[in-house]
């Protein structure tokens, strides 16, 4: 059963077949695909953050060891998630999380706890590596572009994805831009 996405038609998520979950990407990219510059963020965009949390509640979050850092100390282990960070250093411990070294064993870490959607949450190396997995986009898309970028999102090619839903998020005096939140599933 699943829990939390709603979804009936499952058609899309091969994964299901192969983990016994879907294998989600959660990502916020800029009109080229930035996500960020210089280990942090490129906007603050307080709906969107709402939104991530939102999606992600409950879930088994996966990131790489940069963007867990990147989390503000007091914001991190993300509550009301299982932190799942990466990172080739066997003997890293972050207290709160739990710590792998490959995708597939945090993969398996969530397939074994009985995830229903393991979210994808970062950084661009691991949305890189990850990518070939991923059945389902949580995209915010903001609609503006940063020339100073350093991190990328993998380009999303219009054929190989269906949009589900839109729904656009005009910018105001807490939003610098105008952005819209996309559900995007693999054809
Ligand atoms: N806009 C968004 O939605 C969004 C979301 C998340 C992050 N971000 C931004 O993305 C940037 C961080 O991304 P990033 O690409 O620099 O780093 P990252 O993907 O968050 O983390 C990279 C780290 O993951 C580990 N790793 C990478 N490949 C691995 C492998 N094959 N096996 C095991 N571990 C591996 C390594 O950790 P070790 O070095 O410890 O071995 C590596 O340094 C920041 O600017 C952040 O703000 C944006």
């Amino acid at each position: 059963m699943i829990r939390k996405s709603g979804i009936c038609d499952l058609s899309f998520a091969p994964n299901i077949y192969l983990y016994g979950m879907i294998i989600s990407a959660v990502v916020a990219v800029g009109s080229n695909n930035e996500i960020g510059a210089k280990g942090d963020l490129l906007w603050v965009l307080p709906k969107d953050m709402a939104h991530f949390k939102n999606i992600t509640w409950g879930h088994h979050v996966l990131m790489g060891r940069k963007s867990y850092e990147s989390i503000p100390a007091k914001f991190r282990p993300l509550v009301g998630r299982t932190n799942i960070v990466v990172s080739r250093d066997a003997t890293l411990r972050y207290e709160g999380c739990k710590n792998v070294t490959t995708i597939e064993e945090g993969i398996k870490f969530a397939t074994d706890n009985g995830e229903e959607e393991l979210m994808i949450i970062g950084g661009g190396e691991i949305y890189k590596l990850a990518f070939s997995l991923i059945d389902r986009i949580h995209l915010t898309r903001v609609h503006h572009s940063f020339p100073d970028a350093d991190t990328h999102f993998p380009e999303i090619e219009k054929d190989k994805w269906e949009t589900v839903s839109t729904e656009l998020i005009k910018a105001d005096e807490k939003h610098k831009y105008d952005f819209e939140f996309i559900e995007l599933r693999r054809k």
